[in-house]
């Protein structure tokens, strides 16, 4: 087997962060070379906490979760209770975690590593708001050009916005930090809801996971049904996105994504339109590509490879 692929998992679990960062776990393919946290679904000491529960869920305290960021760049920190619960991760009852937090802010974390480790041999997963990654790059420049990829889930076109009509909530967040990653020249590949509103949790989904007969299997299941209930009164579906967990799957089997390069630029300055990713999906202008845009998933192949990789646990 080829070396395994290192990554870090920029986070703010949040339900859908929790399955990505189990994906992650469950697949020998990938080297969590550590977690960082940000603010973002909840504040940052929950979201922090709910990384390391995570992480002792399936039975991995040995991987390294860094706190970064409280708050977004410029703007004040806008949460989503409302989706996820009041703990980020409502749904299963987790005990307090015992593993330590590392002392490290995630910012010098993602720095140093990306400084450290042979240039182009780390990939960026971001699952949250991009401050942690924006602040890396602003307090060292060099490591633009390390990075291997960012693949990242955030943004919106054809599909619209979920926390306003025109934006995504990861990038409506801190779109001062979105501008400044999608400006930044690194390889990105971006999940949008054009394709995380087709991975859809339905009830014989969840129930797979239920079924492994785990306690990652159930954990899982108890946290997709509290999750989904908000979205599906929403969008009148049967079950919610499952968003974050697209990011790790695109790692393992980029063929079950489909899209095209685009240039993608963030609205900053409307607060009507603030965190709008405008992605010029015809071509019609001569900015730069500057991101691979997903439209597409081949749903079904994504969740029996979350089943399979979970249940590895
Ligand atoms: C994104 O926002 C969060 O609520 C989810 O964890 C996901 O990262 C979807 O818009
Ligand atoms: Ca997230």
């Amino acid at each position: 087997m080829p070396q395994p692929r290192k990554i870090i998992i920029d986070t703010d679990p949040g339900q859908d962060d929790a399955v990505a960062i189990l994906l992650a776990l469950g697949s020998a393919e990938l080297d969590i070379v550590g977690i960082s946290v940000v603010a973002g679904n909840v504040p940052l000491k929950l979201t922090e906490k709910n990384a390391r529960k995570i992480c002792e869920l399936a039975g991995r305290p040995d991987i390294d979760v860094y706190a970064g960021a409280i708050r977004p760049l410029i703007r004040e920190l806008v949460t989503a209770e409302e989706v996820h619960g009041k703990t980020g991760l409502n749904g299963p009852q987790l005990p307090e975690p015992t593993m330590k937090l590392q002392e490290q802010y995630a910012v010098d974390f993602i720095v140093e590593t990306l400084m450290k480790e042979e240039s182009g041999t780390i990939t960026l997963c971001a699952l949250g708001p991009l401050t942690n990654v924006a602040l890396a790059m602003i307090r060292e420049p060099r490591i633009a050009s390390r990075i291997k990829e960012i693949v990242l889930m955030g943004g919106g076109f054809f599909e619209g916005g979920n926390v306003t009509p025109a934006a995504e909530f990861n990038i409506y967040v801190d779109p001062h930090a979105a501008d400044i990653v999608l400006k930044s020249g690194v390889p990105i590949v971006m999940m949008p809801l054009d394709v995380t509103h087709k991975a859809l949790t339905t009830a014989k989904r969840t129930q797979a996971f239920r079924a492994l007969g785990t306690k990652v299997g159930l954990a899982t299941a108890d946290m997709l049904e509290f999750f989904e209930r908000f979205d599906e009164e929403k969008y009148g579906t049967d079950g919610g996105p499952l968003h974050d967990p697209c990011v790790i799957a695109y790692l393992l089997k980029p063929d079950l994504f489909k899209g095209r390069s685009c240039n993608v630029s963030v609205e900053t300055a409307s607060e009507l339109t603030m965190g709008m990713t405008v992605i010029d999906w015809w071509g019609v202008t001569k900015r730069p590509k500057n991101a691979m845009v997903m439209r597409d998933i081949d749903h079904d192949g994504f969740f029996a490879l979350l089943v399979e990789r979970l249940g590895r646990l």
